[in-house]
């Protein structure tokens, strides 16, 4: 077993599920410390199990990341428990979609709460004490639908930006430390959130294969990592073409009902 993560704390957001998973059990097998947070609980205890019969320590909390009292309590739960945080990976998220006609602004405040909010949130609180020690990664999960934006999903692609402008301004401000900074931006990942989609999505990855490949760009201190390669093509060709060409495959045929994730 690659114990290269050995003593490190990696604090977790979204653990529960999909990505945050699969990550959680990857960096069990690398014996990292796992500070595992999401609401559902339940299901933490379940991965906790898990990623214990692969050898690493691990804590869970729950943790509502819209909420900063939420997310300040459980870091400083975590550095108690755990020590202090060397990687923090903000993974928490929520997608959803609406057509024009049904303009849903309880959905689209909850996906710029979540993702925005939250990440900041959770960075928010982590980072004064890596700052003090001039050590630590600062790792969030953007999306390639970072890049550009769709009709239908542009609430979710305008959070991601967020995400990816979030990051770029502080690894650049981070530069001179010690303090690494990664954006990751996958594709189309087979989680809970893909799962209710009704379109053909390019190249759908496998989410322990995604897993494995967000640790390693982690691990070699990335500072974006887009990933499926050839759909990072497809969205700068996409971004080429005149507007209403990006527009065409959802005229009529791709009718997505007002839907989220939770
Ligand atoms: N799947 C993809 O294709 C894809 C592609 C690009 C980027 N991403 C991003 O990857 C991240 C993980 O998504 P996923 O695909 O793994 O989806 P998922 O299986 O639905 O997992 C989402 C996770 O976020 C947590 N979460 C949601 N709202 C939360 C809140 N208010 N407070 C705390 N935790 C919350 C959920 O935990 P609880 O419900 O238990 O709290 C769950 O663990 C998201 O940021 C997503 O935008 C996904």
């Amino acid at each position: 077993m690659n114990h290269v993560m050995s003593g490190k704390v990696v604090f977790l957001t979204g653990a529960s599920s999909g990505i945050g998973e699969a990550l959680a059990r990857e960096y069990a097998r690398q014996g990292a410390i796992l500070a595992l947070a999401a609401r559902r609980t339940q299901l933490l205890e379940k991965i906790k199990k898990d990623c214990e019969s692969l050898g690493a320590r691990v804590e869970i909390f729950s943790c509502d990341v819209v909420v900063e009292g939420d997310v300040r309590r459980t870091v400083a739960d975590i550095n108690k428990k755990l020590g202090p945080i060397d990687v923090v990976i903000a993974n928490a998220g929520v997608s959803g979609s609406f057509k024009v006609g049904r303009f849903n602004t309880e959905l689209s405040a909850k996906i710029i709460d979540v993702n925005v909010k939250g990440l900041l949130y959770t960075i928010g609180a982590v980072l004064p004490e890596m700052l003090k020690r001039n050590t630590g990664t600062v790792v969030g999960i953007s999306s390639l639908a970072s890049y550009i934006s769709f009709p239908q999903s542009y609430v979710y692609c305008a959070s991601k930006s967020a995400v990816s402008a979030i990051l770029q301004g502080l690894r650049l401000e981070l530069s001179e430390s010690n303090i690494q900074v990664t954006t990751i931006c996958p594709g189309y990942i087979r989680t809970d959130m893909t799962a209710s989609n009704q379109f053909t999505m390019p190249f759908l990855m496998n989410v322990d294969v995604a897993a494995q490949r967000i640790v390693r760009a982690i691990a070699r201190g990335a500072d974006v990592y887009d990933f499926p390669r050839r759909m990072r093509w497809i969205i700068r060709v996409l971004s080429l073409l005149p507007q209403k060409m990006i527009a065409l495959p959802f005229r009529g045929g791709r009718d997505v009902k007002a839907s989220s994730n939770k």
